[in-house]
């Protein structure tokens, strides 16, 4: 396989993001040999650190997400701090030489990633001084990954991209969302694409509904003071559920390359009907956790959280019904439902066929069940696919059975870990699973109208949903209004 050579400086090198998901990753590649000899990371952050505590920290983020680690010495000698200031070009000059150091060292053939894994208030900044510094006068490939939030509305992204574009060209700039890193979300296509089952049937004459929920157990926790300005519509919708979306909607690309499936992405943005004024009220929904009970015990509501206000009017819950206009799609809604403390950890997607035009068997309900296909996402990856199968014994009666395939049984413990095949893929080059600009122009649009509407009425019934529960009742109703339900999600 590939084994790029590259300097990768990680921004943020001492936050959460770094310890949990970055370093953990960037060593896992190593263990499978797709990292070369020739890589070198420099951490860059405000705190002061030697290269030696540096690495100590890496070590210790490497051994709390990993069992087996050999080869770690070997590793972290790899690993070098920046003490950075992201104002000050002096600071930037400092890095510089340090990288061009480790470049001719290393033999890193002036490749370079750029790794911002922090506060999004400073993504602008450095973007700028990387350029004006000369940090991306290089004679090898220059790289900008970038973590959400990118932006917390259309007109802030596109302030934010103009930024940066100042710096990198739109193929340079690798826009995460972690969704996309998802060995079942990227699934989606090769279950539609590789299938003669499933793509001729994919359509309005054969599909009734589409369900996505991502539900979380956990609360907003310490994250207060960034959820209170965000809210479950930016957090969660305006990226990872809208693109699942666009992934289980899309036309077949016509050949699988970065350029021609977001093209087929960013076609579903444009045909999702926008929904202005009372659209918004009748198919929008929004909750707010309050108390409720786990495993007899009270925890709290969202508003007695840390950092939140106590008359929060900010969303931890969202269900909405999407219309996407074309011709594959008219008349099928797409559910969508997110949330903090939920009753389950689980991202699904139900994929419900219409009936079949004449029922000759009966079960007791009198009714057929309709045919699913559900994909499991986390934390269980597979597929399972509800058929009707004659009852034992009684030849005029159907039951429902399940044909279940789960990734666990087959090679688990071998899936990368989100973060570990997104930073292989930016090394490659290969910017397919990342967020082009016009998707995420065309989701802050879509998204930019149900907020102004929220944010300006105060949501008088909040909290309306219990901690531990699926959301509230309107959700339910949400569906019930076009005759469907919310398949459970376990
Ligand atoms: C992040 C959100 O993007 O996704 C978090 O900011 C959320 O609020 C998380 O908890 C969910 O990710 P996952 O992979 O646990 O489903």
């Amino acid at each position: 396989s590939e084994k790029p050579t590259a300097l990768i400086m990680i921004f943020g090198a001492t936050g959460d993001l770094a310890k949990r998901k970055l370093f953990p990753s960037l060593y896992r590649l190593y263990k499978r040999g797709k990292l070369s000899e020739r890589y070198a990371v420099i951490g860059v952050a405000r705190r002061e650190l030697t290269n030696d505590a540096f690495q100590e920290s890496v070590r210790s983020s490497v051994q709390d997400a990993i069992k087996d680690h050999d080869g770690l010495d070997e590793f972290i000698s790899h690993f070098y701090y920046h003490s950075h200031d992201v104002t000050d070009s002096s600071s930037y000059l400092a890095l510089k030489t340090m990288a061009n150091q480790l470049d001719e060292n290393y033999h890193l053939e002036g490749n370079r990633i750029f790794y911002l894994a922090m506060a999004p208030e400073f993504f602008g900044t450095i973007a700028e001084h990387l350029k004006s510094d000369g940090l991306t006068d290089v004679a090898g490939f220059k790289r900008l990954v970038i973590e959400k939030p990118f932006g917390r509305s259309l007109a802030s992204a596109k302030v934010l991209n103009d930024q940066l574009r100042q710096a990198f060209s739109e193929d340079e700039v690798y826009r995460i969302d972690h969704y996309l890193g998802k060995e079942m979300v990227q699934n989606i296509e090769v279950i539609r694409f590789a299938n003669a089952i499933f793509e001729p049937l994919w359509n309005n004459r054969y599909i009734s509904n589409i369900q996505v929920t991502s539900s979380e157990v956990l609360g907003v926790e310490e994250r207060g003071r960034y959820y209170e300005k965000s809210g479950a519509l930016r957090d969660m919708v305006q990226n990872h559920m809208l693109q699942m979306v666009a992934l289980l909607a899309m036309e077949p690309p016509i050949r699988l390359n970065t350029d021609e499936i977001r093209a087929e992405k960013v076609k579903v943005f444009r045909a999702m009907k926008p929904l202005e004024g009372d659209a918004v009220k009748e198919n929008f929904v929004r909750g707010q956790y309050g108390r409720g009970l786990v495993n007899n015990e009270e925890v709290k509501g969202y508003r007695e959280e840390p950092m939140v206000d106590a008359e929060s009017n900010t969303e931890t819950y969202v269900a909405g019904k999407l219309t996407i206009d074309n011709f594959r799609w008219a008349g099928v809604p797409f559910y969508i439902r997110t949330g903090k403390k939920m009753a389950a950890k689980s991202t699904k997607i139900v994929i419900q066929f219409k009936d079949i035009p004449m029922n000759l068997y009966y079960q007791t309900e009198k009714t057929l069940n309709p045919n699913l296909l559900v994909i499991h996402i986390q934390p269980e990856e597979g597929i399972t696919l509800y058929l009707n199968a004659q009852k034992t014994g009684e030849h005029m009666d159907a039951t429902p059975v399940k044909l279940n395939f789960s990734n666990n049984c087959i090679d688990h413990m071998n899936t990368p870990e989100a973060y570990e095949r997104l930073l292989y893929d930016c090394m490659r080059g290969d910017a397919t699973n990342f967020a082009h600009w016009d998707e995420v122009a065309l989701s802050w649009s879509f998204v930019d109208k149900i907020s102004e509407i929220w944010e300006g009425t105060k949501a008088d019934n909040f909290p309306n949903y219990e901690a531990n529960t699926m959301g509230p009742k309107e959700a339910d109703e949400l569906l019930e209004r076009d005759g469907f339900f919310w398949w459970p999600v376990d």
